[in-house]
């Protein structure tokens, strides 16, 4: 049997997770022969239901659930941690404007990235969720100087997971049949799901859409999917968010599948000309824990129109924060090459790796 690993969870009484942690103990985020142990983490007034959770993740008795701890102390709760997923944030307010719900939340992520920095396993790969998504992972990545920025991704999975089931229900294929689906930028309605290089069963997307819905109609629903659950159901989604974070983390860990990619929101190292040192979401390949943008594609004006939008409201995002952002972590940020995308999980279990991803380069 496997060393287990850790993994922390914020937010752990929250919708999201409770949608995620019994799936993540069913070896669905990791792998089906790694034990796991979950460091739950929430507020104090949440601690009790966090209780229930963790009474009903014992009852139903996963081979591969180590152990579970819980903690109203982040500190306390990311000790070793080798993944942390950071979902747990105050949600948006009647009447809150984005730029409100960044400053309410921004302070938080900045004390999560110090404590990550502090306390967790220096390999931790670590996923932002609670939103605003790509800001707090900035926020949280540029308070700690000591791991990669490479380490850090927030979540646009769940955007891209849209873009494929809403073409494939529109097509008839199979989402499975579906690849090559790119989502750029912001997690927020300026996002830009290009389906510009997707193929449909082998065959171009765009080739058997038509381009004024692809245009009109279908980027903007996939942009404003999100407040459409939540006018429909009356809570943001949460089922599709897991399945999104699990995703997300498999395929980080696992790497991605022959001739596809997936969307994650990284550090940009100016591919594509956007930004250096923003967390902007590119189409990437996984392969053993590391990742890298998909270079070379080729992007239309109309494409490109779109990834400028997404990329000026991120930088208008980190404005509002620049005072959160340390300037010690500035350089790391800008000048991370493509080659630096590593960040590996050594287990201490004696299972021996290729060499060549021992030996990767992280940012240290
Ligand atoms: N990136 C994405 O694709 C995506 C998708 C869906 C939701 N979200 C975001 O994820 C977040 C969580 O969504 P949800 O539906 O689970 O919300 P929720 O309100 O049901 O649960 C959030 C939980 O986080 C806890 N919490 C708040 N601040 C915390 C902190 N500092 N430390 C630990 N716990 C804390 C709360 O007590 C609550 O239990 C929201 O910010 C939501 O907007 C992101």
């Amino acid at each position: 049997m496997k060393r287990p690993v850790r993994i922390a969870v914020t937010g752990a009484a929250g919708s999201i997770s409770h949608s995620l942690l019994f799936r993540i103990a069913a070896g669905e985020m990791v792998g089906r022969d790694q034990p796991v142990i979950l460091q739950l983490i929430e507020v104090p007034r949440a601690m009790e239901p966090l209780r229930g959770i963790a009474m009903e993740l014992e009852d139903c008795a996963f081979p591969l659930l180590h152990s579970i701890s819980m903690h109203d102390r982040f500190e306390d709760g990311v000790v070793g941690a080798h993944y942390v997923l950071l979902i747990g944030a105050r949600p948006r307010g009647p009447g809150m404007e984005r730029s409100e719900l960044i400053t309410a939340n921004a302070p938080v992520f900045a004390g999560q990235g110090r404590a990550i920095n502090e306390f967790a396993n220096r390999d931790v790969k670590v996923l932002v969720v609670g939103n605003p998504a790509n800001t707090n992972a900035l926020i949280a990545s540029r308070n700690a100087p000591d791991l990669s920025p490479a380490q850090f991704t927030a979540l646009t999975r769940l955007d891209h997971n849209r873009t494929r089931g809403i073409l494939a229900n529109h097509t008839g294929a199979n989402p499975r049949g579906i690849r090559r689906i790119s989502v750029w930028g912001n997690h927020s309605s300026t996002q830009f799901p290009d389906l510009g290089h997707a193929t449909i069963y082998g065959e171009p997307a765009l080739a058997q859409v038509d381009e004024h819905w692809y245009r009109e109609q279908f980027i903007r629903k996939i942009q404003r999917r999100g407040a459409a659950i939540i006018e429909a159901r009356g809570h943001s989604s949460a089922a599709s968010a897991a399945q999104a974070i699990l995703n997300h983390m498999y395929d980080w860990i696992n790497g991605t599948p022959e001739n596809d990619w997936v969307s994650m929101g990284i550090v940009s190292d100016g591919s594509y000309g956007i930004e250096k040192g923003i967390f902007y979401s590119f189409p990437v390949r996984c392969d053993y824990g590391r990742y890298q943008i998909v270079q070379g594609l080729e992007i239309s004006d109309f494409a490109r129109d779109r990834m400028r939008e997404t990329e000026r409201e991120l930088l208008e995002e980190m404005q509002t924060v620049a005072e959160l952002l340390p300037e010690d972590t500035e350089a790391s940020h800008r000048n991370l090459s493509v080659c630096l995308r590593s960040g590996i999980t050594l287990y201490d279990d004696g299972i021996s790796l290729p060499e060549q991803y021992l030996q990767t380069d992280r940012v240290l």
